[in-house]
């Protein structure tokens, strides 16, 4: 971690998703410093120009640049957004091949800086490429964090707050597992300002159980949707990336479903998969264990199972 009394994010990627985040991350002031490096310069050049001419419009200017790998030497967050994304059709799962080999240019080139803070990543399938920055930078496993569920998270509480009609910050409700096809819904602890969501169903006779099935598919299937509509989904993640860029700058201690290193937790080993942790100025201070009933462990492990494979055959 560096000594210096400014935060410096620096951004790897400047396509939809890393623009998104630079947006979000300027118009909310979350650092001191932003500087954003793409293989293609005249992107992250134009992004720059292009963002420094709407900082006197934010609550606080944020220093903002296009940069090179050497930028990353003095940063306290890498958040690394490049890769090849979904085309229609594709699952997340599709693309490792790809985005390996350009993590491993991108991490061997940020480490090369001499870089000493903390990753985050967002390019998909961001369970495997989060495990693939841990193993290529070396660095401990608290200070490389994915984005993980937190983003399904969202879509679940702003789902389930639209069908009981509450604001979705009252709505206390978590998907784990991996960022993807098989993801689950952890029902037996969603509360609605306090009250389980299973008791919430009694409460209205129009209320029906298998609407809550409907809710989770909606959840699970939502980037196909928005893919389908718009190529690409960008603004929803860059807002869950800024966010989790907030809990580590500030010293939250907040917890979110991210993707964190399971080193025993869930009965889990050796995996980078979607979890709440609490998060803090040293990454994940520690995973949170929530006691998941018999179909949901099952259903969590099916998951981490799914994932592990892919590791199997990409590591040794
Ligand atoms: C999303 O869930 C595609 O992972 C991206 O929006």
């Amino acid at each position: 971690m560096t000594t210096k009394n400014v935060n410096r994010v620096a951004l790897i990627g400047a396509g939809s998703v890393g623009s998104s985040y630079a947006f979000a991350m300027l118009n909310q002031a979350v650092t001191e410093e932003f500087v954003i490096i793409d293989l293609n310069e005249g992107k992250a050049m134009g992004d720059a120009m292009d963002l420094n001419h709407g900082k006197v419009f934010a609550p606080n200017p944020t220093k903002t640049w296009y940069g090179q790998y050497d930028d990353c030497k003095d940063a306290d967050i890498v958040c690394i957004c490049a890769g090849a994304n979904q085309k229609p059709g594709e699952t997340r799962l599709d693309l490792v091949k790809k985005n390996l080999s350009i993590f491993h240019t991108i991490v061997t080139n940020v480490m090369a800086s001499g870089f000493n803070g903390i990753f985050l990543v967002a390019t998909n399938p961001v369970d495997i490429l989060t495990y693939a920055t841990w193993k290529f930078s070396g660095l401990p496993k608290e200070r490389v964090i994915g984005s993980g569920t937190i983003l399904d998270s969202g879509r679940f509480r702003y789902m389930l707050g639209e069908y009981f009609e509450v604001a979705p910050s009252n709505i206390h409700a978590t998907i784990i597992g991996e960022h993807g096809d098989t993801e689950l819904p952890v029902w037996s602890h969603a509360t609605v300002g306090g009250v389980p969501v299973l008791e919430m169903m009694k409460q209205r006779p129009d209320y029906k159980l298998e609407d809550l099935d409907e809710i989770f598919t909606n959840v699970r299937d939502a980037a196909y949707h928005i893919i389908e509509k718009k190529g690409a989904t960008y603004y929803g993640i860059a807002m869950g990336l800024t966010r989790i860029t907030k809990a580590i700058l500030n010293n939250e201690n907040s917890i979110m479903t991210v993707s964190a290193y399971l080193d025993g937790e869930y009965n889990t080993e050796d995996v980078y998969i979607g979890v709440p942790a609490v998060i803090n100025r040293n990454g994940i201070r520690n995973v949170v264990e929530v006691s998941l009933n018999a179909e949901e462990t099952e259903q969590f492990n099916y998951s981490a199972r799914v994932l592990k494979d892919i590791l199997e055959q990409n590591f040794e």
